[in-house]
């Protein structure tokens, strides 16, 4: 009777402590010796099949060890004798043989069939599953010898279970995110600027993707690719000033692969190259106003609330521009975003400029060019653009003023598809003149 009883209360909490967080696998990968492995059986050169892994966030199967080496041989079975691997060798020896996955050499282990790697047979590796040769590896012609191939993915986290009463109960429900990678959800958007993203990205409880691993970088450079024919995509890196980076989820800035095109001066958030040019996979400044599609991440396994809270996230240019702001009031300065650097292409910005009681408004610009009769700066004499015009400016203007009759001012900038330049700044003052 009271063994009974303590294996009541014991049993519950023994089965919780070994139930969390199970490796699983996802798009039909299977779990051998804690990788998540998959045989595509279609014969395909070396880049097809590289793309083919690619096109669901994998690379083709590495091997580093005497296990892994076996897991391939588990995972092919008897379908196909030969299956492509990961591995490209510049030269006919082992340590000049590069895993496709960024992880160095195949120095450290290697299963070569004796006489090989031989690069006057073909640079890239293939493994033999039968015969006198199994489990060793050879040298291959890369576009002239259609093999099968075994594609590799990192294992993610399922949703979490315990036992109460000896029933398994899911509390926290399996994650089917379509994009479901390393222990994080992905999703792509369609275009917005960094901000809207950013808010759009935590109504799922996540962030701008982080990106912290060369693999996390070529997932997430594949993944925006089906999605978008747009050439820069954000992830959620911010360059606040030269030098200065960081993730806005908060993860340290261990891993960067900021492209050579970057110029600090020219925007404060980032994006990363998503068409197959020179830019592809790297990360670049851009105008935060500047919309583009997007990625966002947060944990597998975790449930999101219904309406969960935004925290704003505010780039932090170093001269404000308010841009869209409601109600200045005055004295203070508005400028084209980015001043005194270029303002972007396709931009809207309103300013609602207000003063006290009696006063009226003086706008005093102090540097004015745009693009001629395309980029053009209204002033409405009242608080909306239903007021009447008081005038419309485009071109090299230098400085000049601009004055209302009442309280209120509202001013408007827009740029149109094509031709930046600095744009405007101004103050605005409360004055009583005439
Ligand atoms: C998972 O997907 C199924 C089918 O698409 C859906 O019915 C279910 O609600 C999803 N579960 C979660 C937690 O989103
Ligand atoms: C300012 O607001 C307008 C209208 O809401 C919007 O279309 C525009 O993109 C905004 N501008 C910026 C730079 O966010």
């Amino acid at each position: 009777m009271q063994f009974a009883v303590i294996a009541f209360f014991l049993f519950p909490i023994f089965y919780t402590a070994f139930a969390a967080s199970t490796p699983v696998c996802t798009n039909g990968f299977t779990l051998i010796n804690s990788k998540c492995l998959r045989l595509y059986t279609t014969p395909s050169s070396y880049s097809a099949a590289e793309e083919s892994c690619r096109s669901v966030g994998a690379t083709l199967v590495t091997i580093k060890s005497a296990n892994d080496n076996q897991a391939i041989t588990t995972i092919v079975g008897s379908t196909v004798s030969l299956v492509w691997m990961g591995l490209y060798c510049l030269d006919s020896d082992p340590s000049k043989c590069l895993w496709d996955d960024s992880t160095g050499s195949a120095g450290i282990y290697s299963n070569f069939a004796s006489g090989f790697p031989l690069v006057e047979i073909g640079k890239c590796v293939y493994y033999s599953v039968q015969g006198a040769l199994a489990g060793k590896w050879v040298s291959g012609d890369c576009d002239n010898d259609p093999r099968a191939y075994v594609c590799e993915l990192p294992y993610t986290i399922a949703g979490e279970y315990i036992k109460f009463l000896f029933v398994k109960v899911l509390i926290d429900v399996s994650d089917n995110c379509t994009y479901n990678y390393n222990g994080f959800c992905y999703s792509v958007h369609s275009s917005a600027p960094f901000v809207q993203a950013q808010e759009i990205c935590e109504q799922e409880c996540g962030n701008l993707a982080s990106i912290n691993s060369e693999m996390e970088n070529r997932y997430v450079s594949t993944l925006a690719n089906p999605w978008t024919s747009s050439d820069w995509v954000y992830i959620g890196a911010m360059f606040p000033r030269s030098n200065a980076f960081a993730w806005i989820d908060g993860s340290v800035w261990s891993y960067n692969n900021i492209g050579p095109s970057i110029s600090p001066s020219s925007g404060y958030c980032a994006v990363i190259g998503n068409s197959k040019t020179s830019n592809y996979g790297f990360w670049v400044d851009t105008g935060c106003s500047n919309a583009w599609p997007f990625v966002c991440k947060r944990p597998a396994g975790t449930q999101c609330p219904q309406n969960q809270p935004t925290v704003t996230v505010t780039p932090v240019p170093t001269n404000p521009s308010y841009c869209n702001s409601t109600l200045l009031l005055a004295p203070g300065v508005i400028t084209s975003p980015n001043y005194p650097q270029n303002y972007d292409n396709n931009l809207f910005c309103s300013y609602q400029l207000t003063t006290l009681g009696s006063y009226k408004i003086l706008l005093k610009f102090s540097g004015f060019i745009t693009e001629p009769n395309h980029d053009i700066v209204k002033v409405y004499n009242g608080d909306s653009s239903d007021k009447p015009l008081l005038g419309s400016y485009s071109g090299n203007l230098g400085s000049f003023n601009v004055a209302s009759t009442g309280n209120a001012m509202y001013v408007t900038f827009k740029s149109d598809w094509s031709n930046v330049y600095q744009g405007f700044s101004a103050k605005f003052f409360s004055y009583s003149g005439p």
